[in-house]
């Protein structure tokens, strides 16, 4: 398609693409793009709905957000779907969460399999229950090898908690006698993340208007750009994921250095 969509205008997935199908408004995108989807609670308060609707509202933001990250082909997507901290909310909320979470991967699994989307989670599932486990391997098994975007779910996810696992798995290491904490450099430690295979994420959102980063990606996040929005999460559509991405690309990405560095500002 040649020019923007006929139908909703400049904030489209079918926008004009470039010869490699990413869209024109698109040149410089994030690989990874990570989001703290926050606010569902509120979104359901103003509506005085229960708090479970918000978060059934903010499911069909998933939906929404997972598509036009594939239409625009930008490879990682990672959504911070339930904290370590959140499982001190009401045990009520928690299970319909959770039942959510189980529903969502049934009902999406046929989508993420048609897309090539692979399906990932991240965080400590030994503390998820266990049909919520067995759901998220089997869409893991099934989606294995899907190259063409990967979503990963953090859940149950801890930043700090990661940091600490990666530390024991190191000094168990050096126990014995596979590393020496000698060689240890930022590059070795990142190996032992849970999460090593993402790359770190170009752009974290947060919505809803908190500006904080809630113990989230604590590691990879060092250089990713920030982008805070006041639109709570079940409103988050493509118009507003659209203008984060655009916000993105005016950023001048300095990684610590300037232009008169060797080699520039290039990473
Ligand atoms: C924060 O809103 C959101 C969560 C704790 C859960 C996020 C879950 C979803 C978006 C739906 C299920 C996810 C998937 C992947 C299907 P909040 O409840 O803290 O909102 P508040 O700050 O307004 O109370």
């Amino acid at each position: 398609m040649s020019s923007e969509s006929k139908t909703s205008g400049l904030f489209t997935t079918e926008s004009a693409t470039l010869p490699s199908g990413k869209p024109t408004w698109l040149r410089n995108p994030p690989r990874h793009v990570a989001i703290i989807m926050d606010g569902n609670g509120r979104w359901a308060m103003q509506r005085h709905l229960p708090r479970i609707l918000g978060h059934r509202a903010g499911a069909s933001a998933v939906r929404t957000i997972v598509t036009a990250t594939r239409a625009w082909e930008i490879p990682y997507l990672t959504l911070y779907a339930f904290s370590w901290e959140n499982w001190s909310r009401p045990r009520h909320e928690v299970d319909a969460l959770m039942a959510l979470l189980e529903e969502y991967i049934e009902r999406e699994i046929g989508t993420l399999i048609q897309k090539e989307i692979r399906f990932s989670v991240v965080g400590d599932r030994s503390r998820l229950p266990a049909a919520v486990r067995d759901k998220i391997s089997w869409a893991e098994s099934r989606t294995e090898g899907l190259d063409r975007m990967v979503l990963t779910l953090a859940l149950s996810y801890s930043g700090r908690e990661e940091i600490v696992r990666a530390a024991a798995r190191f000094a168990i290491d050096v126990q014995k006698g596979l590393a020496n904490p000698d060689d240890l450099s930022e590059d070795r430690f990142a190996r032992y993340l849970e999460s090593t295979t993402l790359p770190p994420p170009d752009l974290l959102i947060r919505t809803s208007g908190e500006v904080r980063i809630s113990n989230f990606f604590l590691w990879q996040i060092a250089y990713a750009e920030l982008y805070f929005t006041t639109t709570l999460w079940p409103d988050f559509g493509e118009e507003d994921y659209r203008r984060a991405l655009t916000s993105f690309q005016e950023r001048k990405r300095r990684f610590g250095k300037t232009e008169d560095s060797p080699g520039g500002l290039s990473v």
